[in-house]
């Protein structure tokens, strides 16, 4: 069991990983409760797989959860969802210094620190993420979120919770390929600023994915210290730091556009073939050797996630992928920064990068089987 310190004055917080934390929260989350009932968000899944287990741990210490239960997936992020979710907050008479318990995925953190940030102007919530996605980034570090006609998660607050459990037990539920899918930000924090710990996934990444409850541990533990480390440097993400962590989301989000935003792409596995990607641009840029390229394409695919482009069969050339880009929500005065290798563990934000440029590279890319 760890607890990781995300230091933030006046805002900081605890982050507890370990195996069983659900089971534990009536305790942990102590001073966060002062009522005899909390409210809690979750989706369908997250409440079947895990509710039971929060009621539990919660009526040892005499507390009662009223839950508020969305759909699964990303339309639980909407405006309509986030109007009943606040509403249904004010009906139970939930005031500033009381604290939501978000129980769920990315999405379920998302929508439920966005209402907790706007109800009253500001009430407290308390993580309980269940995804290996959520546990090891979007649980820490406050950015909450839904989305709009305009797009995904550009309606939002920094907004950070009290407290994050990431009980890695929950993960025994999660359908493997959301277990990929959230291993694809573990390699990130690797790749772009711990070479040892990208050596440690080429390792161990086999048994992460097989839920090993030790190599678990450690790979939530040390995502958490490394996401810990960043937000506190540059919480809002104004000096460069905290945009790092958007190694591969360039890429991925120009193949998550061209699929639609659907099933056929998870966020995770659009990131790992944006790695892939960025580590072969910085090759192309002649940052990296090639052969340290490869070392990221080979975690990919030992991790069982898609490594090569031309595998998702899309029908676009590499101008249109491009495109995609220019609505990404880090372009700035109409040049988009990209995150790029300098070695594996040295990720950097390069302003010089040719949008031609990109598109040449990736209609070649296309072509690589
Ligand atoms: P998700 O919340 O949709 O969960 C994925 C699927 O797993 C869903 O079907 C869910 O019902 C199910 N599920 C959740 N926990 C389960 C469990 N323990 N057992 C069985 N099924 C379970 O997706 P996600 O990948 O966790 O999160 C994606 C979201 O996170 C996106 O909306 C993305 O924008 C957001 N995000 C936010 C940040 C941030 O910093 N705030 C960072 C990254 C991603
Ligand atoms: N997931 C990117 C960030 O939290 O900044």
């Amino acid at each position: 069991m760890a607890v990781i310190r995300v230091e933030l004055a006046g805002r900081g917080y605890d982050v507890h990983v370990g195996e069983g934390l659900v089971e534990e929260a009536g305790t942990l989350a102590a001073d966060f409760i002062r009522k005899p009932s909390i409210a809690a968000v979750a989706d369908r899944n997250s409440h079947a797989a895990h509710g039971q287990r929060l009621d539990a741990a919660l009526a040892k210490t005499g507390t009662s959860v009223e839950w508020f239960i969305t759909d699964p997936g990303e339309g639980a992020k909407s405006w309509a969802v986030l109007e009943r979710l606040v509403d249904w907050l004010l009906e139970r008479g939930i005031e500033r210094g009381d604290h939501v318990f978000a129980l769920g995925g990315g999405v379920i953190g998302d929508l439920t620190g966005f209402a907790a940030a706007v109800l009253k102007r500001g009430c407290g919530f308390v993580q309980v993420p269940t995804t290996l996605l959520a546990q090891v980034d979007s649980s820490v570090g406050g950015k909450t979120a839904i989305n709009t006609r305009a797009g995904k998660n550009l309606v939002g607050a920094f907004h950070q919770p009290a407290l994050v459990l990431a009980d890695t037990a929950t993960l025994a539920t999660l359908p493997p390929r959301e277990m990929g899918a959230g291993y694809a930000e573990v390699i990130k924090y690797g790749v772009l600023g711990d070479a040892e710990f990208f050596a440690w996934c080429e390792e161990n990444g086999a048994e992460v994915i097989a839920r090993d409850p030790a190599a678990l541990e450690y790979a939530v533990t040390k995502s958490v210290e490394a996401k810990a480390r960043i937000v506190a440097e540059d919480e809002r993400e104004t000096t460069g730091k905290r945009a790092l962590l958007n190694l591969g989301h360039t890429f991925g989000h120009a193949l998550e556009a061209e699929t639609g935003f659907s099933d056929r792409l998870l966020h995770g596995e659009a990131v790992a073939l944006g790695m892939v990607l960025a580590a072969r641009y910085s090759a192309r840029r002649d940052y990296i050797p090639l052969e340290e390229a490869a070392r990221v394409t080979a975690v990919i695919d030992g991790a069982g996630l898609r490594s090569e482009i031309a595998s998702l069969g899309l029908d676009c050339t590499g101008e249109k992928l491009a495109s995609h880009m220019l609505h990404d929500k880090k372009m700035d005065a109409g040049t988009l920064p990209f995150i790029l290798l300098r070695a594996i563990g040295e990720a950097f934000l390069d302003k010089s990068v040719e949008m031609a440029d990109v598109a040449a590279f990736l209609e070649e890319q296309l072509r690589v089987h």
